[in-house]
C-alpha cells in the first residue's frame, strides 16, 4: 500500500488508474479504525478495482469541548491494518493541506434543514463541517463510489443528499452497522468507555431493538414507546440527547402508518456520547 499525505500524489496515483479505465473506490475515516471500518473496506473493494482510504481527523466537524485534541491518532497500526486488507492507496493529509487557509476562511457546504436536527441540534456546525471535509475529499480522489456506514445514519443520509444536490457523480454505499458480540455498535469513541460504562451501553441496542419489536408488533404510539425507551436509558444512567423514530427517506417524525421507519439514538455516558440507530423496513 502507498500512502501519500500530498493532493498532488495522490491526484498522480489516481490518475494512472483512471488512465487504464479503473474503478475506484473510496473509504474516507478520521483514523484509530475497528472491524466497522474494515468492513467499509471491503465493501469497497467488492464493487472497485482500486480502493482509496483516507485519515484525517478533521478538525471543522469537532465542537468547542469536544474531543478533537484527544481523539486517537494510531496512523502506524491503522496504515497496516489497511495494507493487509488490501487497500491500494492511503491519503492522511496533515491539516494544512487540507484547510491551507485559516480554517475561518474555508468555504463551507451545507445541506440545509437536516443538518440542523438530531445530531446537528446536540453539535452545532458538527454536519457543515462532515459536508465540507467529505465535499473536499471527493473533489480531491474523484471516486466512482464512496463506503459509509450506516451507524451514522444522519451523516449517511446527508452525504446522499450532497451528492444529489451537487450532481457528484459518485455512488454512496452504505454499510451495515458491525457489532460487538453483546450488540454495541463499533465506535472509535468506545474506548473511552470504563468498565462499568462499557457494561452498560450495549442496553442502547437492546432499547432500539425493543422498540422495532414493539413497532414491528404493530405500536403505532411512537411518542409514548420514545419516551419509555428514554427512560429505560435514564434509569441506567445514560443521559439521553434524543431517540426518536422517523421516517427513513424523510428523517421527519414518523406517522402512525408509514412503513419505512428509522429508529434513531444518542446519549451519553459520563463523557462518552454513543448514537446507534435500528431501521425497519415493513
Ligand atoms: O465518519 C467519519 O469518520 C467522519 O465523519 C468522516 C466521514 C470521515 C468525515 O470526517
Amino acid at each position: 500500500m502507498n500512502t501519500v499525505i500530498s493532493v498532488e500524489e495522490l491526484r498522480h496515483t489516481i490518475s494512472t488508474w483512471r488512465n487504464n479505465a479503473e474503478r475506484i473506490a473510496f473509504v474516507p475515516t478520521m483514523g484509530n479504525l475497528h472491524n466497522g471500518h474494515l468492513a467499509l473496506i471491503d465493501a469497497a473493494k467488492k464493487q472497485a478495482d482500486r480502493t482509496v482510504a483516507s485519515i484525517f481527523v478533521n478538525p471543522l466537524q469537532f465542537g468547542e469541548g469536544e474531543d478533537f485534541e484527544t481523539y486517537p491518532r494510531t496512523l502506524d497500526e491503522d496504515s497496516s491494518q489497511l495494507a493487509s486488507r488490501g487497500v491500494d492507496l492511503l491519503f492522511a493529509p496533515p491539516v494544512e493541506v487540507m484547510y491551507p487557509q485559516a480554517q475561518q476562511l474555508q468555504t463551507r457546504v451545507e445541506v440545509p434543514d437536516v443538518s440542523h436536527i438530531l445530531d446537528g441540534e446536540f453539535r452545532p456546525g458538527f454536519f457543515v463541517g462532515v459536508a465540507t471535509v467529505v465535499c473536499k475529499l471527493f473533489n480531491m480522489v474523484q471516486p466512482d463510489l464512496a463506503v459509509f456506514g450506516e451507524k451514522d445514519f444522519q451523516q449517511l443520509y446527508i452525504i446522499r443528499r450532497m451528492v444529489e444536490d451537487l450532481q457528484m457523480p459518485i455512488e454512496i454505499v452504505a454499510s451495515p452497522t458491525v457489532r460487538e458480540p453483546d450488540g454495541l455498535a463499533m465506535s472509535s469513541r468506545n474506548n473511552y468507555l470504563d468498565a462499568q460504562q462499557r457494561q452498560s451501553a450495549p442496553l442502547i441496542h437492546r432499547a432500539l431493538q425493543q422498540v422495532a419489536d414493539a413497532i414491528k408488533r404493530g405500536e403505532a404510539n411512537y411518542t409514548q414507546l420514545e419516551s419509555e425507551a428514554a427512560a429505560t436509558l435514564e434509569h441506567a444512567g445514560f443521559v439521553v440527547d434524543y431517540f426518536t423514530v422517523r421516517n427513513v427517506n424523510t428523517l421527519n417524525p414518523a406517522k402512525a402508518g408509514e412503513s419505512n421507519l428509522v429508529i434513531l439514538t444518542a446519549a451519553r455516558l459520563g463523557q462518552t456520547r454513543l448514537i446507534d440507530n435500528i431501521i425497519i423496513s415493513q
